[in-house]
């Protein structure tokens, strides 16, 4: 946090003495605890730091979230088990809708706990870009150690958020009122999703972020209700959602694989799920790449690309039982290289005629308290689609292009084909999962080789 004392900041006294009862109802969303702990921490040296927040990790209760369907059969799903979503353990055979018609929608927005307000975001605001930039960055911590956290770029979110055909209504924020502080956040964009054999316009939802010092206050539910209420608004009555952790129902669950790029920074950094090898030369020699492609007519995408990008990517998404619909707007916003945010290599043929596309995109992460380094970079794999190149070649040009970029490790879910290819070219499996979710639609579960579409965060 940038404020000296973020505690008196988020909410501040809110004047006149109130009756106890009413007290205690405005208190819902009060931050407990001590006083900024953090504030403290970072006032130690380095080591120190370090050893106090892996030990804080280990003996925390934690969120209490499922992350394996095992303990989600002993969660009590207070808020989803109100939802439009199938029921855990339900076997599933038919497709359709769980509930019927928008004729619910409520006119107005949810209500809040007093001293907190809805504010839809106008992100084409460089101001309130910057503000949602930090809580996400402060707020959505990625190793649960708290060593690791994201550090998303204005033009990451850009990228994520702004689309052409996307709705400033969908960009739902949470403010404290005295001090207009940005303490919740969740964003959709609109997506034509295809589901087996049906098509629909839902919402792709992204970035549910709650401030550390607000959780396990039922925020999450208010900001999922809100949203749902605006995006039933605009006629949508469907969602797409990745998590890592374990709701009502997952449609496919999908693990998260790792290839090291630069091995040595990995292991410095303690990079969770890496076997720490006192000996580095196997390991090094194991995982060294050429510097150089071996794919003719491999080369960075241009504007001009964008129709036959297209048309490689949606014949080749037919072939899974999830997928995105991309009209040509939409490929290019997804697809078109933005530095450090979206890469994306065509191989071209000597005729001209585009054969092959693989995409990666771009993810930043600061390394909290370790004394030599500061930042990892991941690319994560988006879309790969070949009909002339072998989909392993591809990918290890891919591997090679993104070490030449810099990037630290590429990261890459068993979604689409990529199985044949990720043993093959050294990736490891993690112990992280991302569960795929569909809101108010019913369908059959699916392994993850079906799943054809990729959600960045
Ligand atoms: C995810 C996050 C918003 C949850 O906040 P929280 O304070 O722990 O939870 P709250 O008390 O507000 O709400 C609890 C409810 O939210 C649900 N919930 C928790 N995480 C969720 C998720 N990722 N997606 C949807 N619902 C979620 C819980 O299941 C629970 O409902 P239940 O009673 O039906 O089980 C918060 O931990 C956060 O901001 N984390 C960092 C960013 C992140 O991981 N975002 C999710 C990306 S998918």
């Amino acid at each position: 946090m940038t404020d000296s004392n973020p505690d008196k900041k988020l909410i501040e006294d809110e004047g006149p003495k109130k009756s106890k009862k009413k007290q205690k109802k405005d208190d819902a969303w009060r931050p407990y605890g001590p006083r900024d702990p953090f504030a403290m921490l970072k006032t130690l040296p380095e080591e120190k730091q370090q050893k106090i927040q892996k030990a804080l990790y280990l003996f925390s209760p934690g969120t209490d979230m499922p992350k394996t369907l095992q303990q989600a059969k002993r969660h009590k799903y207070l808020f989803w088990d109100t939802q439009p979503v199938p029921k855990l353990g339900d076997s599933i055979t038919t497709h359709g809708p769980i509930l019927q018609g928008e004729s619910s929608v409520h006119k107005e927005p949810y209500s809040l706990p007093q001293g907190f307000s809805w504010d839809t975001l106008d992100l084409s605001s460089p101001t309130v870009l910057t503000e949602l930039c930090t809580l996400l960055n402060e707020n959505y911590v990625e190793e649960d150690d708290n060593t690791i956290r994201f550090s998303f770029s204005l033009e990451y979110l850009q990228w994520a958020l702004q689309l052409p055909n996307g709705l400033a209504q969908w960009h739902c924020g949470v403010r404290v009122d005295t001090n207009k502080k940005l303490v919740g956040f969740i964003a959709a964009v609109p997506a034509r999703i295809r589901v087996y054999e049906m098509e629909k316009l839902m919402a792709q939802v992204k970035f549910l972020c709650v401030h550390k010092k607000l959780r396990l206050k039922r925020m999450t539910p208010v900001l999922i209700r809100e949203l749902t209420r605006r995006v039933n608004q605009q006629g949508f009555c469907q969602a797409v959602y990745t998590a890592s952790v374990v709701l009502p129902t997952p449609l496919s669950s999908c693990s998260y694989w790792h290839r090291p790029l630069n091995l040595r920074k990995l292991m410095e950094v303690s990079y969770p799920g890496l076997r720490q090898n006192i000996n580095l030369h196997r390991p090094l020699k194991l995982n060294r790449l050429s510097e150089v492609t071996k794919t003719p007519g491999l080369r960075p995408m241009i504007k001009e690309d964008v129709e036959g990008i297209h048309s490689l990517l949606q014949t080749n998404l037919c072939k899974f039982h999830l997928s995105p619909m991309l009209s040509l707007q939409e490929a290019e916003q997804w697809l078109l290289p933005r530095e450090n945010v979206i890469d994306t290599y065509v191989v071209e043929q000597d005729d001209g005629t585009l054969t092959d596309v693989v995409s990666f995109y771009s993810i930043s992460s600061r390394v909290l308290n370790h004394p030599v380094h500061t930042g990892l970079r991941a690319a994560h794999l988006f879309y790969i689609a070949s009909t002339a190149t072998d989909p392993g070649d591809l990918m290890e040009d891919a591997l090679v292009l993104a070490k030449s970029k810099g990037f630290d490790i590429f990261c890459a879910l068993d979604v689409m084909d990529n199985k044949s290819f990720l043993k093959k070219l050294k990736f490891s499996i993690s112990d992280r999962s991302l569960h795929y979710y569909l809101y108010n639609w019913t369908c059959p579960t699916m392994s993850p080789d079906k799943v054809g579409l990729v959600l960045p965060n």
